[in-house]
């Protein structure tokens, strides 16, 4: 599915946070965006989500614009938002729940539960797992839907390194297999060039997209290349510059 973002204007204040934002993504195409803290990344996946009304702008998914919660759109939002009176099976499968398939959604959803470490958590309750496991399960539950936009917040932050790379290569998997298209917020940079075909950096609240990089082939991948590290000095370059 295709997503397109024309001059959006996003003030909480006086101050504006996005400006004139305008950048399109392509069906399939997965594009992560970096920057500073408080430039409005979530902000922005908050609008694309329907929760924050943007003052102005057009926002159009495969060509037709769109109002409010669309239906287009699965969100995993920075906070992980489970709920803590849902098992997490019950969580996870809070989809499928909303659509009439429950039975069909927890059977899908019990095939992954080894997969993302979750074996045995089922019945638990959010608050007896980690902060890594509550933040799998709730990729999961974002995982599951049938959405044609992922937008993922920060997906990963709260995982161990080694459990991050699994994670990035399901979030591959998803993306080949089911031919999702895929807005990721991250800091990690290294996650960005190994995931990304396409990187877009915004600068400070108001200023918009201050460098677009595209990541050919070649580089998504996990043997250390040179060029990756000079991609990466160069993006980190971008970020620090005020
Ligand atoms: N509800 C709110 N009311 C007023 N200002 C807000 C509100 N939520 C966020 N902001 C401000 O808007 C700016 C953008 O916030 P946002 O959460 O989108 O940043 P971010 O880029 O996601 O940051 P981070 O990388 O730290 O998650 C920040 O300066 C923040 O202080
Ligand atoms: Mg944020």
């Amino acid at each position: 599915m295709e997503l397109s973002v024309t001059n959006l204007n996003f003030s909480y204040t006086d101050k504006p946070i996005l400006k004139e934002l305008s950048f399109s993504v392509r069906d399939g195409e997965f594009v992560s965006i970096l920057g500073p803290s408080g430039c409005g990344k979530s902000t922005l996946l908050n609008i694309l989500a329907g929760i924050l009304k943007p003052q102005s702008g057009q926002i159009l998914t495969n060509g037709q614009e769109i109002h409010g919660i669309s239906g287009q759109f699965a969100y995993m939002p920075q906070n992980d938002l489970l709920f803590p009176w849902r098992t997490i099976l019950d969580n996870v499968c809070l989809y499928g729940e909303l659509h009439q398939r429950k039975e069909e959604m927890k059977e899908k959803a019990g095939a992954q539960f080894a997969r993302f470490g979750l074996e045995g958590c089922e019945d638990k309750y959010p608050h007896e797992l980690s902060g890594g496991m509550r933040q799998r399960a709730a990729f999961l539950r974002t995982a599951l839907c049938d959405a044609g936009i992922f937008l993922l917040d920060e997906p990963f932050g709260a995982l161990d390194v080694i459990t991050r790379g699994d994670m990035q290569d399901w979030l591959c998997e998803l993306r080949t297999n089911l031919k999702r298209t895929i807005l990721l917020v991250t800091h990690d940079t290294d996650e960005a060039i190994y995931l990304s075909d396409r990187i877009l950096i915004l600068g400070r609240p108001g200023e918009g997209i201050r460098e677009e990089i595209c990541i050919s082939e070649e580089h998504r991948t996990r043997d250390w290349l040179y060029e990756q590290g000079q991609l990466r000095a160069r993006i980190h370059r971008i970020i620090k510059f005020v």
